[in-house]
């Protein structure tokens, strides 16, 4: 809790490209949500891009695509404090610290640092041989150490603000999980009670994962399935109406197949219930026609985007006020996070002279 007794709220998103769906309804609505209740931080992770080596320009040009698109979204500079994760110097020097209490072996399991390294190594099976992969290659392929520590640096990110609530996707439970384990086994070693143990929000209900409309798993820039929040109208109804679907229900009550599965989930993130239940009867009793239900889906999609978008286009340009939002925000971040990391650098006996 801090001074006006709210609880701290930290959560952020990766600095690799344009905001989707999957951004928005598993982090980024919340955010919004939680900017008046909560003391609430958001921030752009840019040293966690930095795992997967993008262009610098690039890299810069998308961290303040992001805080427009944060804007965009709806969070208040006057609430909310936004921030840009290379701002906090203390944080990579925590980092470093509580590197000290990782181990290689639970980081190697984590399955985004297998599926990540899957990647960097060029390898398509899902072998579980990763392990011998990535020390025995002698190819100049490496998997970089930074995606190796990516769950610390994330756990750095939340315990030096102390928050208690972090809101995100069901993709990043993991993350989460790690972050809990290592709060604990840090208090308990150095006998301390210096960090909470924060879990995930979503106002009460289970974590959300939108799903892709190409019949993958879930929506995600590596996948190249995105509904982005920049799309135009155009763009973003093609997309809708080319999602996979199959040949429809031929008898009543007909178990859903899991790529139109992935529509009815969209639609229930974008549409009302009434018209929810309207398609769910009509796949119930095989009346259901996809195209309409992908131009319903479409419609309503657009009338959450298309305001986003627009406000998207006119802050883009207004390197003036991304910044001086960033650079007061840093200031709050910074001050939170020297004040922890003070406390763990004494714990640890790094004790100035
Ligand atoms: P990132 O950049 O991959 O994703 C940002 C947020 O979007 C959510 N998300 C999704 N939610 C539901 N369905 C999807 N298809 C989908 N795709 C993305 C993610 O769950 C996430 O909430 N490691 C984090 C960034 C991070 C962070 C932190 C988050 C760094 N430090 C500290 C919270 C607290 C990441 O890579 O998110």
């Amino acid at each position: 809790m801090n001074q006006q007794n709210k609880e701290i709220v930290v959560s952020g998103i990766r600095a690799t490209g344009n905001l989707h769906l999957g951004n928005y309804f598993g982090a980024l609505k919340n955010f919004v949500k939680m900017q008046n209740d909560y003391d609430t931080m958001f921030f752009v992770a840019d040293l966690h891009a930095l795992t997967t080596n993008p262009d610098p320009d690039m890299l810069h040009a998308n961290v303040r695509n992001i805080v427009a698109e944060y804007l965009a979204a709806g969070l208040d500079p006057e609430k909310a404090t936004l921030f840009v994760q290379s701002d906090v110097p203390e944080v990579s020097e925590m980092y470093l610290l509580l590197n000290m209490h990782v181990g290689i072996g639970e980081l190697m399991r984590t399955a985004s640092f297998k599926d990540k390294a899957r990647k960097q190594l060029g390898i398509k099976s899902e072998s579980d041989d990763i392990e011998k992969e990535i020390i025995g290659t002698d190819s100049n392929k490496r998997v970089n150490a930074g995606l190796l520590t990516y769950p610390t640096l994330m756990a750095v990110d939340i315990l030096i603000q102390k928050a208690t609530k972090v809101p995100v996707g069901k993709d990043q439970e993991q993350h989460l999980e790690l972050t809990r384990r290592f709060a604990r086994r840090f208090n308990s070693f150095y006998g301390v009670e210096l960090f909470p143990e924060p879990t995930n929000f979503n106002f009460g209900s289970a974590p959300v994962k939108v799903p892709g409309l190409d019949g993958s798993g879930k929506m995600g820039k590596s996948e190249g399935n995105c509904l982005y929040l920049i799309d135009d109208e155009k763009t973003l109804r093609k997309k809708v109406m080319r999602a996979v679907t199959d040949e429809g229900p031929k008898v009543p009550n007909q178990p859903v197949s899991p790529t139109v599965e992935n529509l009815f989930t969209l639609m229930q993130l974008t549409s009302s219930p009434e018209v929810v239940q309207q398609y769910r009867d009509a796949y119930a009793d095989c009346s259901i026609r996809y195209g309409d239900l992908k131009k319903q889906l479409a419609e309503d999609i657009l009338k959450i985007t298309l305001p986003i978008r627009e406000r998207i286009l006119d802050l883009q340009g207004d390197d003036a006020t991304i910044s001086r939002i960033l650079r007061r925000g840093a200031e709050k971040a910074r001050e939170r996070a020297a004040a922890t990391l003070n406390e763990v650098r004494h714990v640890m006996g790094i004790r100035r002279f």
